[in-house]
């Protein structure tokens, strides 16, 4: 049986970082018509419930319905390890997160981190995640088990890295092609589940294994490949001296077949006139993580960039230091500040559902509500908090009542979050 939801709708029908507000449409008595894990129809609320008398209802009040979150770059592995203090990259990955990630050659517990981890984003109302596992096969085997149980369109890969990090977190460029070919053909493409081509950064993999998963990619074209771009100078000036012969960190990349559309670049915030032409040129996405880049003290992304590529936006736990993509507007609203730009909520609210899924390439699928699109949505509470409920009280419009959420609302603000047509979280 179809069903009903009654409440606030927000979706887009254009890209409000070019077109700005106006591209939001905003219905304050809306409904939207789900059926066997799609949405079949959107509009007010009379209208839908006089045309489909038989469907489910579920009136969600003053709430507001909008597509689920899509998070662009996400290490789901360094989950029990997030807000870990203080260090900056290169130590941090020392410290922390290496230690972290060789405990996942235990399958049991990439299991058990992979659900916990799914779990806490959907209580947080993010449906689709981009993931790095680790260099273990069995990570990517968890992740991906763990999304196709709770029926979630997730992206994800093998972290290749054949030099600079522990012994035990290390493959070679053969081995790192030849397990990431076999998960790739395990599951690319099964129910809502995609591989993603992942060489961890140019620091932690030789040309060697560059160039390998440079080959991959020409084999299998249509899935995405993501990997570490410009994060911190000193992980620049690295790059440098291990790349002597490349004309920046971008080449280092490029150089081995891995740049081009369907490329997703973390964090790309130290580039070079030549870079960022390149990257417009070839189509890349870009992913901006701001608590990120704000916890390990990495610096400021330019926003401007994203009405000339594609930028998603993205927590990247656990160098982020949230797993909310409501946190995540809030730094990226923090950090435009810092560049003299005010985001509007509305693009803010799309960086986080349809600019994070155009990043990914799904922007036909996911992070948007229109008929034919996959029924991936969140129920926000505006005012689950007396601090934010007694700031919306005066609000005159849906930004006006939107923007406390955006700023202050946590896993308390989501009221019911709908996977692939199933509600799994009841209100
Ligand atoms: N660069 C290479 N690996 C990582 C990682 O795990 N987190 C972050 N923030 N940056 C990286
Ligand atoms: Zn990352």
């Amino acid at each position: 049986m179809a069903d009903l939801l009654l409440g606030q709708v927000l979706r887009f029908d254009g890209d409000p970082m070019v077109a700005g507000e106006g591209a939001a449409r905003h219905d304050s008595h809306g409904a939207v018509l789900v059926d066997q894990g799609r949405i079949v129809a959107v509009g007010p609320a009379e209208r839908l419930r006089s045309a489909h008398p038989q469907a489910q209802v579920t009136d969600y009040g003053r709430a507001l319905i909008s597509a689920g979150f899509v998070d662009a770059h996400v290490h789901y592995p360094q989950t029990a390890m997030i807000a870990s203090w203080g260090k900056r990259l290169i130590d941090w990955l020392n410290t922390y997160t290496f230690p972290e990630e060789m405990r996942f050659a235990d399958p049991a517990y990439a299991a058990e981190i992979a659900n916990r981890y799914l779990d806490l984003t959907l209580s947080y109302g993010t449906t689709t995640v981009c993931s790095y596992a680790t260099i273990h096969p069995a990570s990517v085997d968890a992740i991906f088990e763990a999304a196709q149980a709770r029926g979630q369109r997730i992206y994800a890969g093998k972290t290749c890295m054949d030099r600079n990090a522990p012994e035990g977190l290390l493959d070679t460029a053969q081995s790192a092609y030849d397990d990431s070919k076999r998960l790739l053909e395990k599951w690319h493409g099964v129910d809502r589940l995609s591989y993603v081509i992942t060489p961890r950064f140019s620091p932690t993999s030789t040309p060697e294994q560059l160039a390998a998963m440079g080959t991959l990619w020409r084999e299998y074209p249509d899935c995405l490949m993501q990997t570490h771009l410009s994060e911190q100078p000193d992980e620049c000036d690295w790059v440098r001296s291990l790349f002597p012969q490349s004309r920046d960190y971008l080449d280092t990349y490029e150089a081995q077949g891995l740049l081009r559309e369907g490329a997703l670049y973390g964090h790309a915030i130290y580039l070079t006139d030549r870079e960022r032409a390149r990257l417009i040129e070839a189509g890349a996405s870009l992913v901006h993580c701001p608590t990120s880049n704000t916890f390990i003290g990495s610096g400021l992304f330019d926003m401007g960039l994203a009405t000339r590529l594609r930028v998603g936006l993205a927590t990247d736990t656990g160098g982020g230091s949230s797993f909310s993509m409501l946190r995540t507007m809030a730094a990226a609203y923090e950090i435009a500040q810092l560049r003299g730009q005010a985001l509007h909520p509305s693009q803010l609210w799309w960086l986080a559902t349809q600019g994070s899924a155009r990043a990914l390439h799904a922007e036909d699928r996911i992070g948007n509500i229109a008929p034919g699109m996959e029924a991936d949505l969140v129920v926000i509470d505006l005012a689950s908090t007396p601090a934010i409920e007694q700031a919306t009280r005066r609000a005159d419009t849906i930004w006006e009542a939107l923007f406390p959420t955006i700023m202050m609302g946590d896993d308390r603000a989501i009221r019911a979050v709908w996977v692939g047509g199933k509600e799994r979280n009841a209100p």
